[in-house]
């Protein structure tokens, strides 16, 4: 038996692209994902949010059920077009209510809400997107309306989740919206993003001085192909690209320097220190929070690029056969999660961590009596707490844990094909079917531990 510590919040997560659908309702203005998925060939068989699991229209049967399975915090996003349509001045009201009896629900149902402000529902009225200062000032603009209307009671506040994916995914290698590929832009995108969260932890402690505020990474670890020197090189690089790009910055040390000037070589930054990142944006950055984030998946074996081993920024993900995969073809790993908290604590000290994401995409169906019998994923969750578990033991402080994602729902660029759920939504009739790993975590959660 493994036992969590006492008061371990044990919750689930979605984000409100992916679940709401209602995307023209109630004075909704629109988002940087609605002009993207309706774009062709944006997104795997045309998909798009405007229905997703209507859970606009269904939340409270939707609660319900989190509640009858025994969940006990419920992290998911506010879009940000629906109380500021056009990105800041007109507050839309509708959408304030809308978001303000989620919450109550919430609490009737003994849930405790995690909001998050960004998870990428960017308003299309603001120009240049990510690529402008003024977007981070309109962000604070935003939370700041966010965290006072709900603030009294909401204490657990996200600024932005994964800016990795809103900047170097989204501009640089064109996956998600609004789908450019400038280097260049994306590292602009990526500082505003970093401000943006910045300016927003004091909007939000001003709204609620004993607020609960931190930002959510993605954080992919990595391991060499080899004890070459070229392999590790590559290894470095990634995980620059990856997981310090923002960390660094975050716990006060700045962008790092080895990647700095790779980018300087590349052409994407001017200089080491281009005119948009100003003096005073690192401590900006560097905002004291309550706790990080880390959002879960896989990790990478790295290897160098043939016949261009010491390039800056090249390498190749690589596949270990030993390890089983997902639907997504994500490499199922959970040492990966114990030495990403591990390091973590090791080397910027959060003092609080939370692990926001974790999930698996397992494309298992209900059978005749509508169960779904999803043991890989019983398998991978397992395995995953566990991990948490090993890491708590050595003095990691993490403090929850909110699989991903409660239910089926749009899967970004690969629409509705990659099931995420840990209940099976039939996206034709909108029924929920929760999985056998559903009931799994329910037991977890009885039992505080494995
Ligand atoms: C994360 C996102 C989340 C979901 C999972 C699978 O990167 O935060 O919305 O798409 O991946």
């Amino acid at each position: 038996m493994m036992k969590f510590p006492d008061g371990f919040l044990w919750g689930t997560s979605t984000s409100s692209y992916q679940i709401e659908g209602a995307v023209n309702e109630d004075g909704r203005g629109e988002c940087i994902w609605h002009r993207f998925s309706h774009t062709p060939g944006k997104v795997h068989g045309g998909d798009t949010g405007d229905v997703a699991c209507d859970h606009y229209h269904l939340y409270q049967e939707d609660i319900k059920l989190m509640k009858k399975l025994g969940y006990k915090a419920y992290r998911f996003s506010i879009a940000w077009p629906r109380i500021l349509p056009t990105g800041r001045g007109q507050v839309n009201q509708a959408g304030i209510d809308f978001y303000s009896r989620l919450v109550d629900e919430l609490l009737a149902a003994d849930i405790t809400p995690m909001i998050t402000l960004y998870h990428w529902e960017l308003p299309t009225a603001l120009p240049g997107g990510w690529v402008n200062r003024d977007t981070a000032l309109a962000f604070a603009e935003y939370a700041s309306v966010a965290a006072r209307a709900l603030g009294d009671r909401v204490k657990m506040w996200t600024t932005l989740n994964e800016p990795w994916c809103s900047s170097l995914l989204s501009y640089y290698l064109g996956e998600h919206a609004p789908g450019e590929r400038n280097l260049a832009c994306a590292l602009e995108a990526a500082h505003y993003l970093l401000v943006a969260h910045g300016l927003a932890v004091p909007e939000i402690r001003s709204a609620r001085k004993d607020a609960e505020v931190g930002i959510v990474l993605n954080l992919t670890p990595g391991v060499p192909a080899s004890r070459a020197p070229a392999d590790l090189n590559s290894l470095r690089q990634f995980d620059g690209f990856l997981n310090r790009w923002f960390l660094d910055p975050i716990f006060g040390r700045r962008y790092p320097a080895d990647i700095l000037k790779e980018y300087v070589t590349l052409g994407a930054l001017s200089s080491e220190q281009p005119d948009y990142m100003r003096e005073e944006d690192f401590d900006l950055i560097a905002v004291p929070t309550d706790y990080l984030g880390i959002n879960y998946y896989m990790l990478h074996t790295i290897q160098a690029v043939p016949g261009e081993e010491m390039q800056p920024q090249r390498w190749n993900v690589i596949k270990n056969p030993q390890l089983p995969r997902t639907d997504m073809d994500w490499e199922v790993n959970p040492d990966g999660l114990y030495h990403i908290l591990l390091r973590v604590q090791e080397e910027y000290q959060p003092g609080k961590i939370y692990v926001a994401e974790n999930g698996a995409a397992y494309n298992d169906a209900p059978d005749e009596q509508g169960k779904v019998h999803d043991t890989r994923r019983i398998d991978y969750l397992r395995s995953h707490i566990n991990a948490i578990g090993r890491a708590i033991q050595c003095g990691v402080p993490a403090a929850g844990y909110f699989t991903w994602s409660f239910m089926d729902n749009f899967e970004w660029a690969f629409g509705y094909s990659q099931r995420f759920g840990l209940v099976y939504v039939d996206f034709a009739t909108q029924r929920r079917y929760p999985k056998d790993s559903a009931h799994f975590y329910s037991e977890v959660i009885r039992n505080n531990g494995l």
